[in-house]
């Protein structure tokens, strides 16, 4: 046996035991709400393509255009030959959409967090997160080196708590929260939480990478659905999620994007994004904006789908978005669910550690703007039946 399959056979062994081997499922055919997953024609409640613009005829053109015009690679680096007009121009479009000074795009919003979060404070500073925070604020806050106070989700009492101290006892204090919890389908409590980071003279990033166009009456998101207008010193977004591209950004002053660009080092030391993914985020931004039917129809199948569970006994809490959980527990019983699922047509994904605690596996269901009402009572009849077989 090679070393290298020695400890791969270790460490797996070990993820069997624990239940959470993982395996990829193949998709076939266009992004829509109905796909062919690992050979099956299912409705599909997994994605992320909230918005259902990732295969919008608009969007794909402008992606193709931009590859027959331009090619297929910006070519280099933002500081090295890679920062294209196409760049500036989506970071205009950004920078106005969300009326910021300025903007600008990362390859995801995964390196997006791990570049701005070390860019904001490293050490001698506190970066104060949330206990359920993503697995990327995490990783960026662990890279900054500054010390971590973590406060249990959503409390804003104890956050008040946290901050006061790291204030007291740091340089300086960074809260990095997410906006809509991507396993939970909940809002943070964004107004309350910047209003203390205000009165402790903390910085504010919200990672709003699943609000981006699903939520608000504009589709800027958390912080406009909560009705907060400032106060955000770093507002994340996606590209790759309701807006059907591929990658991220950051919005808020020139200050912040001059610094960003001079040391976020996952800003700096990587290709800049595609000239199709540009194009189609700038396209399907657009659409986004004056298409508020799409953000309108998602969060009304998202809360059909929430009150046909609720009806019947499957508790969603705490979602009140188009991200709406079914709690089962043990990580065999929901891949089981997720199965029986699939085989009945619907693809909702079964989640499990280390993406959520221990022993709260669950269905994540994604419905999506274009799916009907049918499709979403469809759904909703099946899972009710799976999960009480499962119990
Ligand atoms: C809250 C949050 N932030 C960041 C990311 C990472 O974004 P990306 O997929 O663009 O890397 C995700 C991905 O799901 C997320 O849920």
């Amino acid at each position: 046996m090679t070393l290298l399959a020695e400890v791969a056979a270790e460490a797996l062994a070990a993820i069997h035991a624990r239940g959470t081997h993982r395996r990829m499922r193949v998709l076939d055919g266009a992004q829509a709400p109905r796909m062919i997953v690992d050979g099956r024609e299912v409705l599909l409640f997994a994605g992320s393509n909230y918005l259902d613009l990732a295969h919008h005829p608009e969007v794909v053109e402008a992606a193709a255009r931009a590859a027959r015009d331009i090619g297929c690679a910006a070519g280099g680096s933002r500081l090295i030959s890679g920062n294209l007009a196409l760049h500036e121009a989506l970071e205009e479009d950004l920078a106005k959409f969300f009326q910021t000074e300025t903007a600008l795009a990362f390859s995801t919003g995964y390196a997006a967090n791990l570049g701005v979060i070390p860019a904001l404070v490293g050490k001698g500073d506190a970066v104060v997160s949330d206990a359920l925070s993503h697995a990327s604020i995490v990783d960026g806050c662990r890279l900054s080196r500054a010390a971590v106070r973590v406060f249990p989700h959503g409390d804003t009492e104890a956050l008040d708590h946290v901050l006061e101290i790291a204030s007291r006892d740091h340089r300086r204090v960074l809260l990095a929260i997410d906006g809509v919890y991507s396993m939970d389908g909940d809002v943070a409590p964004v107004a309350e939480m910047v209003a203390l980071a205000e009165r402790h003279r903390a910085m504010v990033l919200l990672d709003d990478a699943h609000g981006t166009g699903t939520l608000g009456a504009q589709g800027r998101g958390s912080a406009e659905w909560c009705g907060v207008t400032s106060g955000i010193d770093v507002l994340l977004g996606a590209l790759g999620k309701g807006l059907g591209s591929f990658g991220a950004f950051v919005v808020g002053s020139r200050a912040l994007r001059e610094l960003l660009v001079n040391v976020a080092r996952s800003f700096i030391f990587t290709c800049a994004l595609a000239p199709p993914q540009v194009a189609a985020a700038r396209a399907a931004l657009g659409i986004a904006r004056r298409e508020p039917w799409r953000r309108e129809r998602l969060q009304a199948n998202a809360a059909r789908l929430r009150q046909r569970l609720a009806a019947r006994g499957v508790d969603t809490r705490p979602s009140t978005t188009h991200i709406v959980p079914v709690r089962i527990g043990e990580n065999g019983a929901a891949m089981a669910v997720c199965e029986r699922l699939l085989e009945r047509g619907f693809y909702a994904q079964g989640i499990r550690h280390p993406s959520v605690p221990e022993g709260t596996a669950r269905l994540r269901l994604t419905p999506m703007a274009s799916h009907g009402e049918d499709e979403i009572d469809a759904l909703a009849e099946a899972v009710v039946d799976e999960v009480d077989r499962a119990r």
